[in-house]
C-alpha cells in the first residue's frame, strides 16, 4: 500500500529547480540571457518553496521536518548505528541539506543579480570591502566598483561551486535513505507516493 506525500506544486517545484540549475550551470560560460532568465526561474521557484512551506499541506511544512541541532545529532548517530528510523517525510539530516541547498542557491543568485547590473552594486557600496577586504586591497587600484564587481563575480562562482557540491552530497544522501529503506525515493519524488508506514516509522 501506499500513501500521498509530495504534493504536485512541491514536486513541480523540485524537478522545475532541478532544470533551471542545471541550464544556469551549463550557461554559465556563454549566454547571458539564457544563465539569467535561468537563475531567475530558480528565484521564482525558491520564492514559492519559501511560501509552500508556511501554507503547504502537511509534508511541504518547515514546521513538519525541520528540527534543532539535538535530533539532527540524534538521526545522525542513528544511521552510524545503522538503526535510524524511516521518515515519511524528509528526515532530520534530509532537512538540514534542504536548507543548505536553499541558502547557497539564494546566495548564488544573489549574487549573480548583484554584479550583473554595474549600478546595483553601486547600490550596496560597502558590501564589496566587507565581502573581500583581502582581495580589495590587492587590487587597489581599480575604482571601488570594478573591484567589488570582481570579488562579487568571485564569490558567486564559489557559491555555485558550492551549491554542485551539496547537490552531489544531496544525491549521495537520497541513494543512502532508498538503499537503507529498500524505496527508490527519487521515483517518490516524481510519482509523489511512497510505502504506507510502518508503526515504527516517524510519519
Ligand atoms: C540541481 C539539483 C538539485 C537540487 C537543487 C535539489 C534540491 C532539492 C530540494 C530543495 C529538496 C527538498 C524538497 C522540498 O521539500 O521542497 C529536494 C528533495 C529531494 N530530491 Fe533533490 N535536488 C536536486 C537534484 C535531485 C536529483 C537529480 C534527484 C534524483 C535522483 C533528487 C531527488 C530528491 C529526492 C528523492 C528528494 C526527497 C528526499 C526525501 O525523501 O526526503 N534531487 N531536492
Ligand atoms: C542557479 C543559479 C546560478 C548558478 C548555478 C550560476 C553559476 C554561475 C557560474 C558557475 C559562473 C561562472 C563563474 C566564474 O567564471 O567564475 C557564473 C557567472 C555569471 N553569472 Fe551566474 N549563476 C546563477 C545565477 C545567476 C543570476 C541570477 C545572475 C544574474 C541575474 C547571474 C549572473 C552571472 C554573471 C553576470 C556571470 C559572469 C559571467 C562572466 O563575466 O564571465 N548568475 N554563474
Amino acid at each position: 500500500m501506499t500513501v500521498r506525500v509530495w504534493d504536485p506544486l512541491l514536486r513541480l517545484f523540485h524537478w522545475g529547480l532541478v532544470g533551471a540549475v542545471a541550464v544556469a550551470w551549463l550557461s554559465s560560460e556563454e549566454g547571458q540571457p539564457l544563465h539569467q532568465a535561468a537563475g531567475y526561474v530558480a528565484a521564482g521557484l525558491i520564492a514559492f518553496r519559501l511560501l509552500w512551506g508556511f501554507i503547504g499541506p502537511r509534508y511541504a511544512r518547515f514546521a513538519q521536518f525541520i528540527h534543532g541541532p539535538a535530533a539532527v545529532a540524534g538521526y545522525l548517530g542513528a544511521m552510524l548505528r545503522g538503526r535510524e528510523r524511516r521518515y515519511l517525510g524528509h528526515n532530520p539530516a534530509g532537512a538540514v541539506m534542504i536548507v543548505a541547498l536553499l541558502l547557497s542557491l539564494s546566495g548564488t543568485i544573489f549574487t549573480g543579480w548583484l554584479m550583473a547590473e554595474p549600478n546595483r552594486l553601486a547600490m550596496l557600496p560597502t558590501l564589496p570591502a566587507a565581502v573581500s577586504p583581502a582581495f580589495a586591497e590587492e587590487h587597489e587600484s581599480g575604482s571601488r566598483g570594478a573591484v567589488g564587481a570582481v570579488s562579487v563575480k568571485d564569490l558567486h562562482g564559489a557559491l555555485a561551486d558550492l551549491t554542485l557540491l551539496l547537490v552531489a552530497l544531496h544525491l549521495v544522501g537520497v541513494a543512502f535513505a532508498s538503499l537503507r529503506h529498500n524505496e527508490n525515493l527519487a521515483r517518490a519524488m516524481v510519482t509523489g507516493r511512497k510505502r504506507a508506514p510502518d508503526p515504527d516509522d516517524v510519519s
